[in-house]
C-alpha cells in the first residue's frame, strides 16, 4: 500500500528527501507516473520557520502531505508539531506574538496569500483538538451553527439534512438521533470529540488537521475514534499529531518523526517504524527518549 514511496526510481529518492515526487517537476518522463497510484500532493511546506516572539520553535520544515492519506507527525513533547498544525490552517494568526516565514500550499495555491479569505481556509482545513470543544448548544445547533452562520445553508431541510448526514460520517448519528436537542456537552468524551469532528465535516473541509484527538479518551473511544479516521481518510487529507507510536502505525500511511522544531525524518508509517534512517528516530521510536 505505501509502494509508491519505496518503490520510486532511484534518481527521485536519491536526494536528501524521501517525498514521493508528484510528477509536476518533470512531464518529460513518462516512465515515472506510468501505472502507479501516484498520490497528490494536497499540502506542501516549504522551509517553514516559526518564532513566539524572539524564540524559534520551527526551523525551515518541509513537508508534503498526501492527498486522501493519513499523515501522523510524532515526537517529544515542545518539538513543535502543534506549532505546524497551526500553521496549515493559519490559527497561529491569532496568536499576538508568532511571526511565520515560508511557504505552504494547498493545492498549489499559498495560504499566507495576503488575498486569502482566512475563514474559508479554515473551513477547508478543519481543525480538531486534543480537549474536545462542543460549542455550549444543542448536538443539531453544533453541526447547524457554521453553516448557517455562513449562510450556505438556510432552509430547515437542507440544515436537518447537513445535520444527519455529518453526524454519519462522523460515525455518531445512530448514537444521538433520538436527542439532537440536548446539550452537545452532555455526552461523552469520545462523543463529543466525535461531534467536533461532524462539526468540521459539515463546513466540507478537504483538510482535517487533529491535534492529540484521541489522548483525553478511554481506549474504547479511543478505538473508535481510530477507526473513524480510517474511514475519513476515504475522503478527507488528515494530518493528526500524536504521542501514541501505536496509534500512528495503526492510522497514519505516512508519519513524519518531529525533533527540536525540525522534521528529522518523514516516509511512509512502515518503512519509518521498521526501518529508520535516522538515529534520533530509532531512539525515539524504541522509547529511548519522548
Ligand atoms: N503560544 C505560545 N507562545 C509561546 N511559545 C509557545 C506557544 N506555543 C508553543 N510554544 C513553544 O513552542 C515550542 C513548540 O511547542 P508545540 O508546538 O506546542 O510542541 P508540541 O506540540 O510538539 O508539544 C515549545 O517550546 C513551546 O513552549
Ligand atoms: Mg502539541
Amino acid at each position: 500500500m505505501y509502494s509508491e514511496a519505496t518503490t520510486e526510481s532511484p534518481e527521485t529518492t536519491s536526494t536528501e528527501s524521501v517525498t514521493p515526487m508528484t510528477g509536476q517537476t518533470d512531464t518529460s518522463e513518462p516512465a515515472s507516473t506510468a501505472g502507479t497510484a501516484e498520490k497528490n500532493v494536497k499540502v506542501k511546506a516549504e522551509d517553514v520557520n516559526l518564532w513566539y516572539g524572539n524564540t524559534q520553535a520551527l526551523h525551515g520544515l518541509n513537508l508534503d502531505i498526501h492527498e486522501r492519506e493519513v499523515t501522523a507527525l510524532i515526537g517529544p513533547s515542545g518539538c513543535g508539531k502543534s506549532s505546524f498544525l497551526r500553521c496549515i490552517n493559519r490559527m497561529n494568526d491569532l496568536i499576538p506574538s508568532v511571526r511565520v516565514r515560508g511557504q505552504i500550499t494547498l493545492d498549489g495555491e499559498d495560504i499566507y496569500d495576503p488575498d486569502v479569505d482566512v475563514v474559508q481556509l479554515r473551513s477547508n482545513v478543519g481543525m480538531v483538538f486534543q480537549k474536545p470543544n462542543p460549542f455550549p448548544k444543542s448536538i443539531y445547533e453544533n453541526i447547524a451553527y457554521a453553516p448557517r452562520l455562513h449562510g450556505t445553508v438556510n432552509s430547515r431541510r437542507d440544515l436537518d439534512d447537513l445535520v444527519e448526514h455529518s453526524l454519519k460520517r462522523a460515525g455518531l448519528w445512530h448514537e444521538v438521533s433520538d436527542r439532537l436537542q440536548t446539550p452537545g456537552t452532555a455526552l461523552s468524551g469520545g462523543q463529543q470529540q466525535r461531534l467536533c469532528i461532524a462539526r468540521a465535516i459539515a463546513v466540507n473541509p478537504e483538510v482535517i488537521l487533529m491535534d492529540e484527538p484521541a489522548s483525553s479518551l478511554d481506549p474504547l473511544a479511543t478505538a473508535t475514534i481510530e477507526e473513524l479516521i480510517d474511514e475519513l481518510k476515504d475522503r478527507y487529507t488528515i494530518a493528526i499529531v500524536t504521542h501514541n507510536l501505536q496509534q500512528a502505525a495503526r492510522v497514519a500511511g505516512y508519519t513524519a518523526f518531529f525533533h527540536m522544531g525540525e522534521i528529522v525524518e518523514f516516509n511512509d508509517t512502515d518503512t519509518l517504524f521498521t526501518n529508520p534512517r535516522e538515529q534520533k528516530t530509532e531512539d525515539y521510536i524504541t522509547g529511548r527518549y519522548g
